[in-house]
């Protein structure tokens, strides 16, 4: 069995994005502590790992050799094993079968595989859920959820998390240190709340924890309003139906809360058994853009992040994929793992088409571009029987390749090529998009036009700066902004004073600050702003918005960012300082914001802060874009590249690396601004690059950067 070779590592890629980050102008603050990655993220960020969920248990062992043999010849060097298993493994109450489990993965390091262990806590088993009906999750319309399917737990119960935790100390005794077990993942994808009585009480318990009296939780709630105010804890509600805002803020945040501590139940068990070099995730589903539960909150005591990567119907939007995993790195501000990746197609969307001939590598190197150190297919083969008969796999029911097979064997050959160039590096920005669950809920709480979609809001966003930076950080408005020459937080509806004052420190040190729509409104309780938008920023700003409007027809926009029209939503500013300068006007065609301004700007210590009171069409928002960066000394040495082009730099330890795919149908040259090194290719060294459609380059630069 080959052992994980970390000597040349002394930076990885996680210090790297942590720790490492430049480009801050002098007078700005100094980036986070220099702080060494763990054991645990060396191994998961150490080099690159292909891979696919396998079900072993799911068949003969007679036919595991086969299969192992076939990962191998594809280059998988990782599986993810056993996160639906918990029958096979506990087949009676306290009948533990874990041999088989041992044998498989010692098979699989036979053939050069290591293991991923999922705990199994997604699916109990029916000898549990039948003898102890209580711990079965309840829907927001009152029914129980029923044996049959997954995720049929409360994930509140006190009864499941012993279950829970049972098992997972024995798992963790039992191979916390086999030398093949790499990691391990808790649970599968955290999806549904419940709506049972122990779960409304500890909801109420966390509501008096958190406000101490009723008076509070009265005043923060505005309670007054609709004869709300509870005389006693035990009235408050539970339920899914759109209430106070306040309180549905509230219930986010108890939602996160109830994850946090059913994933630190089987975390603890974990750590108290488990070699400090495996390394501890969970793998995030929903599309990477969920807002279930805060995701900051469930990676931040996690070694690493992982999501699972789904375009689902359609064809990759590159741009929309390419945010979703910077989102995904900006989680925990460091490298990350894609721990499903979509092989082809899926089951459950609309129309399950298939990705494009040569589309599966492409979306691979795109997530590797942005910063996932490991990318794993589910699944391997599906079962004969079950629910997911349909879903695209590696190999088919008669244990042969499927056409993708060879595809994810060139992505395999590939890897072991570019490992050594890659391992250390991360991607590297000096902008960023700042994010908050806060904001996101209670937009959609209240959305006030069903046109206004955040996603989308934030993409009108990225795309001008991915086509400018070719490098774009996504990350939690909370986070270090020290090292960003310009930050843009679109629809950042809920700024508290202790966000206000972090936000404001940023510009006083050098930062510029981009607010866009929707910004300021709320306060952490979801109240009002007295102050009006962006609520404690506006003596900052020198400014406000005075009214808002949900548009039906776009309106027309100008001035010194250029000309062109607003949609969706429009808010009027008013500047109160002489210092704050008008950026753009509406035009004539709506006679409420006819002459008003629509974005204002106003330096401010070292730096500056704008607002962007609408949503710009895509011509002016990157001419917007293009200005505001010029004006901080942000640009790209690859310029502006041809379109479908997508380009993504890996930098640390004195390299870089840069991957450029051909999203496009047409061939495409991009010249490069220095000489590069083909890593694919024998190490040719280029000066420029010609791609066919699905075309992918990794490009190693020959001088140090
Ligand atoms: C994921 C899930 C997997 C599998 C997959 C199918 O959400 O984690 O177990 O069901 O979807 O696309």
């Amino acid at each position: 069995m080959m052992r994980l070779n970390r000597s040349p590592l002394t930076c990885t890629a996680a210090c790297a994005a942590l720790l490492c980050a430049t480009g801050a102008p002098p007078v700005r603050a100094a980036t986070a502590p220099v702080r060494a990655p763990s054991p645990a993220v060396r191994t998961a960020l150490g080099r690159l790992w292909l891979g696919a969920a396998w079900y072993p248990e799911q068949w003969p062992e007679s036919r595991w050799p086969k299969d192992l043999a076939l990962m191998q010849a594809a280059g998988i060097n990782v599986v993810r094993v056993g996160e639906f298993a918990w029958s096979a493994l506990e087949p009676h109450q306290g009948d533990y079968h874990f041999g088989w489990l041992a044998r498989a993965i010692a098979e699989a390091a036979r053939h050069h595989i290591y293991v991923v262990i999922g705990t199994p806590t997604d699916a109990p088993p029916a000898w549990l859920t039948s003898r102890y009906p209580q711990v079965l999750r309840i829907h927001a319309d009152g029914r129980r959820a029923e044996h049959g399917n997954r995720r049929q737990f409360s994930y509140a119960s006190p009864l499941y998390r012993t279950f829970c935790r049972d098992i997972v100390t024995r798992l963790a005794e039992r191979f916390g240190h086999n030398p093949d077990v790499i990691g391990w993942q808790i649970d599968n994808e955290y999806t549904n709340e419940s709506y049972d009585a122990g779960t409304r009480r500890q909801f109420q318990l966390w509501l008096k924890r958190r406000f101490g009296t009723l008076a509070a939780l009265n005043r923060a709630w505005t309670t007054a309003y609709w004869s709300q105010t509870y005389t006693a804890w035990n009235q408050i509600p539970l339920n899914a139906l759109p209430g106070n805002p306040g309180l549905m803020l509230a219930h986010r945040q108890f939602v996160t809360a109830t994850w946090l501590s059913f994933q630190r139940n089987q975390l603890r068990a974990l750590r108290a058994h488990i070699a400090p070099r495996q390394f501890i995730t969970t793998n995030i589903g929903g599309l990477g853009w969920s807002d279930n539960w805060d995701h900051y909150a469930i990676t931040r005591p996690l070694d690493i992040a992982a999501w699972d990567d789904y375009v689902g119907e359609g064809q990759l939007n590159f741009y929309r994929n390419g945010a979703m995993s910077d989102f995904v790195r900006g989680w925990k501000r460091q490298d990350y793992w894609v721990m499903e990746a979509q092989p082809g197609f899926v089951d459950w969307a609309p129309v399950n088409n298939s990705l494009v001939k040569g589309g599966v590598r492409a979306m691979t190197w795109e997530s590797i571009g942005h910063g996932a150190d490991a990318v794993l297919f589910w699944q391997w083969r599906s079962a004969l029987g079950g629910q997911e008969q349909y879903h695209g796999t590696l190999v088919g029911p008669d244990g042969r390749p499927e056409p993708l097979y060879r595809e994810v064997q060139r992505i395999g050959r590939e890897f072991k090529r570019a490992s050594a160039a890659i391992a250390g590096t991360s991607p590297r920005s000096q902008v960023a998009l700042l994010v908050s669950y806060d904001s996101r809920w209670a937009i959609d709480f209240q959305r006030q036009t069903r046109r206004y979609h955040q996603l989308r809001v934030l993409l009108d966003y990225y795309r001008p700066l991915e086509n400018l930076t070719h490098a774009v950080d996504i990350v939690s408005a909370r986070a270090p902004l020290a090292h960003y020459k310009v930050v843009f937080a679109p629809s950042l509806n809920v700024i508290s004073r202790s966000l206000a004052r972090h936000l404001r420190a940023y510009v006083l040190s050098g930062g510029v600050l981009v607010l866009g729509p929707r910004s300021g409104m709320k306060d952490q309780y979801d109240r009002l702003n007295v102050e009006r938008q962006p609520g404690p920023l506006v003596p900052l700003l020198g400014g406000r918005v005075q009214q808002y409007y949900a548009l039906d027809a776009p309106v027309a926009v100008a001035g010194a960012a250029g000309d062109g029209t607003g949609r969706i939503w429009a808010e009027a500013l008013t500047p109160r300082s002489r210092k704050t300068r008008v950026l753009l006007r509406y035009g004539a065609g709506n006679a409420w914001l006819t002459g008003e301004p629509a974005a204002i700007e106003r330096r401010y210590g070292h730096g500056a802060i704008l607002y962007l009171g609408t949503i710009l069409d895509r011509r002016l928002m990157h001419a917007f874009v293009e200005r505001t960066l010029a004006a901080a000394g942000v640009r790209s040495p690859f310029g502006v590249l041809p379109r479908g082009i997508e380009l993504m730099r890996r930098v640390g330890a004195g390299r870089e690396v840069v991957i450029l795919i051909n999203h496009g149908a047409a061939r495409r040259t991009v010249r490069l601004p220095y000489a590069m090194r083909d890593v694919l290719h024998r190490g040719r060294v280029l000066r420029s690059v010609r791609l066919r459609s699905e075309g992918v380059a990794v490009l190693e630069r020959t001088s140090a950067p």
